[in-house]
């Protein structure tokens, strides 16, 4: 702080920092400086900001729906995850009954996808000593107090039983958190539901199974057994509770659907299969995701939109065009047709009158209102196609979805820079927006930030469709939401060109076998759930984030030196001198506040002097949002779910000029009144 700087404001303390044990990866000097300066010029306007900057991504990864968001409760509900065995399904008998289950492909349920059913035989059961079918959930079944769950099932009978008891009871059968009863199960398919309700003296647990029980010899077919816990907005097949309000609290604008990998499939055949996952459950077969596991398609597309429609956010629909993971491309041309018919269609499902084809089905499915529809992206990460097709697919798309729908914002997976800075190729039909995607660790994304800073102006906006700073599992930690703040104020600095983003991925279940890939953004049991650090981060950035950009010059800007990885086959990198401080501004003209953000890196504060150029009144109180922990490995987790979130402060002492020290390790955004 140089002695000039009368203005120096005070903020509400926080516990003081303790000294940093970690040095972030790779760094090998770090060089502070005194005068560090940020001058904001509030005389000119900058660029629009935006209101589509932030949006979210997702898609069927790290059990993201089935076991997650989707609240469904039994895993392997129809019984097609393996076909050799009834994974997740286990027989309940003691000492004095005894009972087997097995797989049956012999008693399909005409009329529906449900082919594979789990026989019971219960050949041995008496009063006291049932027999019946267990599941374990997804990693155990939530069981709260209070708290009313829908199960039903189909079922038919050789005749010979009595009638079958329903529970949620202990991981071992000890205990029973809640039970109903089902009359005798006729010879004919039919299906059974029944509430089970919890009293006020269960306590919190996930050491739960659901079961289905007799008393009496016989034997039992089952299909599709399902079991929600209460939903938000209690929508049947709906979400779960705690994850929809963690997103609504980050007011995302949009969300990219349904991938990702997971759009594209492993192959062609393996492709996202929007039609098969709509209507009733049980019309719908699920398919072999692309992440190791199966999916149950119980979050079809008209969840996908009520889920939208839930955050007041609109969707921004993927269709698959041609092109799946193990290089299987469609080329251009009659090939290809069919699926730029099934895109058609998927976009006449979501915005038709309902006196189209699809919006009269979207209507029997229960949503006759048309859901808004302004951007769709037509594929997903062509530029690993290596037969070099998206051109041709690109056009063709295209040009069927503007003939028949000339209002909507289309966006290509190619023509964005590549990783040596160039500028690949457009398509040959112009799109609106080109989706570019970054997975770095911390330093490097630090270095990425200023990428937009010397951009080409020409061609389409830029839509950041994936990016995530890869430090921390299965959650990222401190340093990498330090990487992501950095990242974000890159963005919003340019947001002339880049007008929408999305983070990826987003929902990660930290169950011990359940992730795929690690730094994620929102973890989650069968229970609970909490944001990372870079949950937080984008949340105080969303919040903050203003209509226009207000310019911004920062000198003496201290710096690290960083030893960038070196690739595989290729010599190694010289060391690069990474900025320490990263920082962007925009203004809400609604109010006329001024939001700076400030990303201060490294282990020590950093104190830097604040220049409003032309500014005629300051208002001398302001507010500091501030994320930070001692630690840049600092984390949160499912026992310390708040560890680090953001705090609120009083600024006292603001003027034209004033110095703040911006605390060690963390993400600041200043709001203050300037006119
Ligand atoms: O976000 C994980 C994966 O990364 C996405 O499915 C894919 O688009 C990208 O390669």
């Amino acid at each position: 702080m140089k002695p000039a700087d009368k203005n120096t404001p005070r903020t509400v303390a926080r516990a003081s920092a303790r000294p940093a044990l970690f040095a972030a990866l790779s760094v090998l000097t770090t060089m502070t400086r005194a005068d560090t300066v940020l001058t904001l010029d509030t005389t000119k306007t900058g660029a629009a900001v935006s209101p589509m900057l932030y949006g979210l991504m997702t898609e069927e990864i790290n059990h993201s729906y089935d076991g997650g968001i989707y609240a469904e409760l039994i895993q392997n509900r129809i019984f097609k995850d393996n076909a050799q065995t009834p994974a997740h399904w286990s027989v309940v008998q003691d000492n004095e009954s005894a009972a087997a289950i097995t797989l049956d492909e012999t008693q399909p349920i005409a009329g529906t996808a449900l082919t594979t059913c789990l026989r019971l035989n219960a050949i041995r059961a008496s009063a006291g000593h049932a027999v019946g079918i267990a599941n374990d959930g997804y990693w155990g079944i939530p069981v709260m107090p209070r708290t009313m769950y829908r199960a039903s099932f189909w079922a038919k009978g050789d005749g010979k039983g009595g009638p079958l008891t329903v529970r949620i009871e202990s991981g071992d059968g000890t205990k029973t958190f809640a039970t109903a009863r089902v009359p005798k199960i006729t010879g004919e398919w039919r299906k059974y539901s029944v509430t089970l309700k919890t009293d006020s003296a269960v306590a919190p647990t996930a050491n739960a199974r659901f079961v289905i029980r007799t008393e009496t010899p016989q034997t039992l077919w089952f299909n599709l057994v399902s079991l929600f816990p209460p939903t938000f907005k209690n929508r049947p097949n709906g979400n779960r509770i705690d994850l929809m309000q963690t997103l609504i609290a980050m007011q995302p604008a949009f969300l990219r659907l349904p991938g990702g990998n997971y759009l594209e499939g492993e192959t062609v055949a393996t492709r996202f299969p929007w039609k098969q996952t709509l209507g009733p459950l049980e019309m719908r077969p699920g398919h072999s995701g692309t992440w190791g596991y199966r999916s149950s398609d119980g979050m079809g597309l008209l969840e996908y939109m009520q889920w939208c429609e839930d955050m007041h956010a609109e969707p921004l629909l993927a269709v698959f065009a041609g092109y799946a993971l193990k290089h299987e491309t469609i080329a251009a041309g009659p090939a290809l047709q069919p699926f730029v018919d099934e895109a058609l269609d998927e976009i006449e499902y979501v915005t038709g009158d309902i006196r189209t084809k699809w919006g009269a089905q979207r209507a029997k499915d229960g949503h006759p209102k048309p859901f808004p529809l302004n951007y769709v992206e037509i594929g997903n990460e062509d530029g690993f196609d290596t037969q070099k097709t998206y051109d041709g697919r690109y056009t063709q798309f295209a040009d069927a979805i503007r003939a028949r729908y000339p209002r909507l914002k289309l966006i290509s997976t190619v023509g964005g820079k590549d990783g040596l800075g160039q500028r690949q190729p457009l398509t040959s039909r112009i799109p609106d927006l080109v989706d570019e995607h970054y997975y770095q660790g911390a330093l490097q994304m630090m270095d990425n930030a200023a990428r937009y800073d010397s951009y080409p102006r020409t061609g389409p906006k830029i839509f950041v469709g994936e990016w995530a700073t890869r430090e921390g599992s299965p959650t990222t930690n401190l340093i990498a939401a330090l990487g992501d703040a950095a990242w974000m104020t890159g963005m919003e600095r340019n947001a002339d060109i880049v007008t929408m983003s999305c983070y990826a991925p987003l929902f990660v279940n930290v169950s011990p076998g359940a992730m795929q890939w690690r730094s994620d953004l929102i973890g989650y049991d069968a229970l609970t759930s909490y944001g990372s650090p870079s949950y937080w981060a984008q949340k105080i950035f969303r919040e903050y984030l203003g209509d226009q950009v207000v310019p911004l010059t920062g000198t003496g800007i201290s710096t690290q030196t960083w030893q960038p990885a070196t690739p595989r086959n290729r010599p190694t990198p010289a060391p690069k001198q990474v900025a320490t401080l990263f920082f962007s501004a925009t203004r809400a003209t609604k109010d006329g506040k001024i939001y700076l953000k400030v990303v201060n890196t490294i282990g020590t504060a950093q104190t830097v002097r604040i220049d409003l150029t032309g500014a005629q009144k300051i208002a001398p109180n302001g507010t500091a949002v501030t994320l930070r922990s001692p630690q840049p490995t600092d984390t949160n987790s499912i026992t310390e779910p708040t560890k680090i979130v953001p705090v609120t402060g009083k600024v006292t002492g603001l003027g034209p000029r004033f110095s703040y020290s911006f605390p060690p390790y963390s993400v600041t955004v200043m709001v203050l009144s300037v006119h």
